[in-house]
């Protein structure tokens, strides 16, 4: 029997070039080795989006759409709504009782999240909700629920696994073996920077290249992409370590990366050429990822995700009877 493996994406916007080779690309090769499940999060995504439903609506559909377009097969891999799974939120519910509010809190990535709110909001930022403390719990029983034993995740997310093994462990010292413990795949892609040069591409962050952008889209991007700063004229020397147009030469391979770079450093290369020619190769590198996507009309999307959710349901509620019957409330 193939290993479980699982794991999950918030749908708050569409996928962009971080997500792609910090996570989808990995997921390509993950889908013919595994019993894949795949989770659009829509109720983790809630959590700080309570008040902007349409835009988590959207972005289920989106999300699916654009991990689609990489190259994944709904044959191999299972899509499924977490809202659609009701006996994640009742094992939320139980494995609440095993965890602390103090561990919640010093869970190192709730609060950087938390951290980062309060920058962002000001004090509004200090409202944290008991929905957002634990979002941890969920995250647990998103993975237990499933029996994943194999979680693709990227370093920031290795806190909410730590404090998923703590639930598994303490659930099964008290209730007897239940539950999985999930062991992480760490994603190998360092960080994917942004266009400004800040060391992550984010939504929030404005400096993001989306799967979906259109030509003129990257064009207008590119030409804004953050170069070094100390080259002021065409034929000035430049560092291109310094430079984004260079990185993402170097991100999606360009040809004659060497001649770009030595180039570059001998001053033989103004910027203008360079992005032009960065335009072109990205455009040619989405190109694919945009035919793909066309495929996937709105209604294809729907009935992928209803088929994967269903899957996802029977396997759920197999699991939730075990939880009972150790909890003896199976009545
Ligand atoms: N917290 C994850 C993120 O923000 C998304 C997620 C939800 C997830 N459920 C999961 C990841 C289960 C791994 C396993 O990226």
């Amino acid at each position: 029997m193939k290993k479980q493996i699982l794991t999950g994406i918030r749908p708050t916007g569409n996928l962009h070039l971080g997500h792609y080779f910090g996570a989808g690309k990995n997921y390509l090769k993950y889908q013919d080795d595994y019993d894949f499940f795949l989770e659009i999060a829509d109720v983790q995504a809630l959590t700080d989006n309570f008040d902007n439903p349409d835009k988590v609506r959207e972005n289920v559909y989106e999300i699916t759409a654009d991990l689609l377009s990489i190259g994944l097969d709904p044959k191999k891999v299972n899509f499924f709504i977490q809202s659609k799974i009701p006996e994640i939120a009742e094992a939320t519910v139980f494995y609440s009782n095993l965890v602390t509010i103090a561990r919640l809190e010093r869970n190192p990535t709730v609060k950087s999240e938390i951290a980062q709110k309060k920058e962002l909001f000001g004090n509004k930022g200090e409202s944290i909700t008991y929905g957002f403390l634990g979002y941890p719990v969920s995250q647990a029983a998103d993975i237990t629920i499933f029996d994943g034993e194999l979680v693709p995740v990227g370093e920031d997310q290795l806190p909410l696994l730590e404090q998923c093994r703590e639930i598994v462990r303490k659930f099964n010292s008290i209730y007897g073996t239940t539950l999985k413990e999930p062991k992480e795949i760490l994603s190998t892609t360092t960080r994917v920077k942004g266009l400004d040069g800040n060391e992550k591409m984010g939504k929030s962050l404005g400096n993001a290249i989306y799967l979906v952008d259109d030509e003129d889209t990257i064009a207008k991007k590119i030409m804004q992409a953050k170069t070094d700063t100390t080259k002021i004229k065409k034929d000035d020397p430049a560092d291109p370590d310094k430079c984004m147009v260079y990185y993402y030469h170097k991100l999606i391979d360009s040809n004659n990366l060497d001649n770009i770079c030595a180039e570059c450093k001998k001053g033989a290369r103004g910027c203008v050429e360079c992005k032009k020619e960065l335009i072109k190769n990205m455009n040619e590198f989405l190109e694919p990822i945009r035919k793909e996507r066309e495929k996937y009309n709105p209604e294809l999307v729907k009935e992928i995700l209803d088929e994967g959710t269903k899957k996802a349901q029977e396997k759920a509620k197999d699991t939730m009877k075990r939880i009972k019957e150790a909890m003896k409330i199976d009545y």
